[in-house]
């Protein structure tokens, strides 16, 4: 996946925001809310850390009995095939949530692919990579919604009164944003890649979703979307609560490195991807950088290469990096690579075998797909209803 997935993107921290200007009268009261909340990110990420404590506690307590509650959507951009930091820091949770009973809607975003790169790729192959590693990793489309963008017209279509509620400032000013045009080799900034953040205030506020798990390089969005969500309350709806403020879901996995210890890119070879076999896995791990110091510590900053496959192994065996580091101990590069390698195998094996079986029956994957996207239609065109009705578009 490239530079906007949850994971590979977490490098770029979120920057402090310049103060906001009011566009209008009546959203000086947002504005001063989201200077508050914007002026230092680092506020804002730990307060999201401790909001997503309370909210994992929540969910224990309430989801089993009151799903709707916390209804969940989260996404992923069909640019190439998933790997082990997307399954560590998400897929895994999401499986997790959807088995607690919180109702969890998955869009497949492939209008998002086309934000910052001149064409689609292998879109339909993408599309149906993902849904396989889904229903692999365990997400059950009797409960969870699977859906694309651009098979559902009505969420869309909420795109245009959101775009009325946002300033082309606040939109040059989204990290994110600012992040993806300096990644993107001097290409000048399209009108997609500027309002992306509004497209994807419409896909969290079409379901009316409270939860949104993401990484720390979301969060701008989120924040971006609550505003969206408080303007049009209090603009077009009276105040009444057409669209409720989702929460960030804040992963407490911490950003995983390519196999070289650097950036994770498909480009760069150094990617572990679910759907890999396990010799290709034994083989890029043989490969991985290590250092020369036999025995193996967790040293994050002097040995950041080491540091990171032990983070891998630690969190496919659900025990602490240093635990892994004291059982390799002397035994050097070498023994530590046997043990990440057995590790993410092990972990991956049914996960690879039930893909295996999944990409063997294609309509079913695609009957996936078709029930979630009329699942989701349901639901937008409702919402859009409501829009169009507190607006004074019902003719
Ligand atoms: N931008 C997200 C990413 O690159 C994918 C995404 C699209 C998403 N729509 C979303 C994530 C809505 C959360 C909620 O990872």
């Amino acid at each position: 996946m490239t530079s906007t997935t949850t994971t590979d993107h977490a490098v770029h921290e979120a920057r402090p925001a310049q103060a906001e200007h009011a566009a209008h009268a009546d959203h000086v009261a947002d504005h001063v809310a989201d200077h508050v909340v914007n002026a230092d990110a680092t506020a804002t990420y730990a307060a999201a850390r401790d909001r997503s404590a309370v909210l994992d506690a929540l969910i224990d307590e309430h989801a089993a009995t009151d799903p709707t509650r916390f209804r969940m959507l989260t996404g992923d951009r069909p640019t190439g095939p998933l790997h082990i930091g997307h399954y560590l820091a998400s897929l895994r949770n999401r499986v997790r949530l959807q088995d607690k009973g919180v109702e969890t809607f998955v869009v497949i975003a492939d209008y998002q692919v086309i934000t910052d790169r001149d064409s689609v790729g292998e879109m339909g192959a993408n599309v149906q990579g993902l849904v396989l590693d889904y229903l692999a990793a365990g997400i059950d489309p009797t409960r969870t919604t699977v859906f694309t963008h651009s098979a559902v017209p009505a969420l869309n279509q909420l795109m245009l009164p959101f775009l009325s509620l946002v300033t082309d400032a606040e939109l040059r000013r989204n990290p994110t944003v600012k992040d993806e045009l300096a990644l993107s080799d001097g290409r000048p900034l399209s009108g997609l890649l500027l309002t992306y953040p509004v497209h994807q205030a419409a896909d969290i506020l079409f379901c009316h979703s409270r939860i949104v798990p993401v990484g720390r390089d979301q969060l701008p969005h989120l924040e971006q979307t609550r505003a969206i969500a408080r303007r049009f309350n209090t603009r077009y709806a009276a105040g009444h609560s057409v669209f409720p403020e989702p929460e960030a879901l804040l992963s407490d996995v911490p950003l995983l490195l390519g196999t070289d210890g650097t950036k994770m890119s498909k480009s760069k070879g150094n990617v572990i991807n679910l759907r890999d076999t396990a010799d290709e896995t034994v083989a890029r791990i043989r490969a991985a950088r290590t250092d020369s110091e036999r025995r193996i510590t967790f040293d994050p900053g002097a040995r950041p290469a080491v540091a990171n496959l032990l983070t891998i192994a630690g969190l496919f065996l659900e025990e602490s990096p240093e635990s892994v580091a004291d059982r390799v101990g002397d035994g050097g590069a070498r023994a530590l690579k046997e043990v990440v390698t057995e590790a993410v195998n092990e972990s991956l094996a049914g996960h690879r075998a039930r893909r295996a079986d999944l990409a063997r029956d294609p309509a079913y994957v695609a009957s996936v797909l078709r029930e979630g996207n009329a699942r989701a239609n349901e639901v937008a065109e409702r919402t859009l209803a409501t829009v169009r009705a507190v607006m004074g578009m019902g003719y």
